[in-house]
């Protein structure tokens, strides 16, 4: 058994992704949630995969008093990685404080206790958000951050600077930052996904529960943009291909494959997808059709984003495998499933 790994937000979307990936790598893992987005049932999908169900603590990063409790339980707890927050971009700008404490008190729990705990390294969860609408695309990872249009995104941005701030006063861990951009789909076994709290604000959720009928129609927000067939274009990742990507970034830092302190990397595809392309994927992937209509632009809304995800590629040695035509079908067949289970 390789070491000790506390997954924050294990049983969210991603996070319960690379768990499975985590200990079919051998990894230990322990997930501390809160529950507040996801639920316990995750675990079962997450033993049905692996064989193994992992040690799980429903506990809010907030109580540092509870993540202390539970360092010193398992006091061999070598490596963080850090999903756990609060993720929707509309609901942050209706209560901004909400989402401050939660995307920040919970960092700083974790990173105050980290050198007490012999913690070596924290792999935290950014988005592409902090980009912005790049000026230069694909976008690398020295990009300019240009202003958050959202409180969300600015929690991410104040993230990035309390790690990078942390680690140039010389805390004694290391920390790779990933830039997603979207990850989609489910693993392929169905067992997890995505599971959205009432009505989806992304995409692909809406997407498949319009095929599936739970929605009359997908809006599509826009096709006057500059872009080929006019909506916006998004580099769409495959959830288990990011996955693997946090495994590779554990081992190197735990593993001290690398002497800096602080890495930061793009996970995305490379490829830019406008949402007219991924509704025909799907049609073409599923053979069920998706009723749509183009409306008008959303509010705050980047035309374009793609990932270079060269840097990832050549120093982590880690690429996206799968394609969105193949991605898009693992969140139909979630779709199925969850249909199955009684769940809409
Ligand atoms: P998710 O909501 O499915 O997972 C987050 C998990 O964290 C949930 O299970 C939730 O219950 C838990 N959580 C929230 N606040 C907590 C707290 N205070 N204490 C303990 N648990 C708490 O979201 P996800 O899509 O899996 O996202 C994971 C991370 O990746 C987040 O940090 C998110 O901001 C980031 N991210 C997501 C996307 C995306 O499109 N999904 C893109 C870029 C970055
Ligand atoms: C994708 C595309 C929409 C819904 C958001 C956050 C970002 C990141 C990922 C975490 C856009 C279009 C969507 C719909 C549509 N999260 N769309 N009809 O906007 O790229 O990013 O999630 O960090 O921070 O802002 O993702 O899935 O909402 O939208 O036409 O009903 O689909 O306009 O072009 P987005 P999304």
């Amino acid at each position: 058994m390789k070491k000790k790994i506390l997954v924050t937000g294990g049983t969210g979307y991603i996070g319960s992704h690379t768990v499975v990936e985590l200990q079919n790598a051998g990894y230990e893992v322990v997930i501390v949630d809160n529950l507040s987005n996801s639920n316990a049932e995750v675990l079962d999908g997450i033993e049905k995969i692996t064989g193994i169900r992992p040690a799980f603590a429903e506990l809010d990063c907030n109580d540092k008093e509870g993540l202390k409790a539970l360092f010193t339980e398992h006091n061999d707890i070598k490596g963080i990685i850090h999903f756990a927050a609060s993720k929707a971009v509309g609901e942050s700008v209706q209560k901004p404080l909400l989402y401050y404490r939660n995307n920040i008190v919970t960092l700083l729990n974790l990173l105050e206790l980290m050198p007490e705990h012999g913690i070596e390294g924290i792999v935290f969860s950014s988005s592409c958000t902090v980009y912005g609408q790049p000026d230069i695309l694909p976008v690398t990872e020295d990009a300019p951050i240009k202003p958050a249009l959202s409180p969300y995104g600015n929690t991410k941005q104040i993230n990035e600077e309390i790690i990078r701030d942390t680690i140039y006063a010389g805390a004694p861990f290391k920390s790779i930052i990933l830039r997603y951009f979207n990850p989609i789909g489910a693993h392929p076994s169905a067992e997890i996904g995505e599971l959205p709290n009432g009505v989806p604000q992304n995409l692909v959720p809406f997407l498949t529960q319009t095929a599936m009928g739970i929605r009359k129609e997908l809006s599509v927000f826009g096709d006057d943009y500059n872009t080929p067939d006019g909506s916006c274009i998004r580099d769409y990742i495959n959830v288990v291909d990011l996955a693997k990507a946090h495994v590779i970034a554990i081992e190197r830092m735990l593993e001290n494959k690398t002497e800096e302190k602080l890495e930061i990397f793009n996970l995305g595809t490379g490829r830019g997808v406008s949402v007219l392309e991924l509704i025909n994927a799907f049609e073409k992937g599923t053979g069920v059709k998706v009723p749509y209509k183009i409306v008008g632009r959303r509010e705050g809304d980047i035309e374009k984003v793609w990932a270079n995800p060269e840097h990832a590629n050549n120093v982590l040695g880690w690429t996206a495998k799968e394609s969105v035509e193949d991605t898009i079908v693992t969140a139909w067949n979630w779709q199925l499933k969850l249909r199955e289970r009684g769940i809409q």
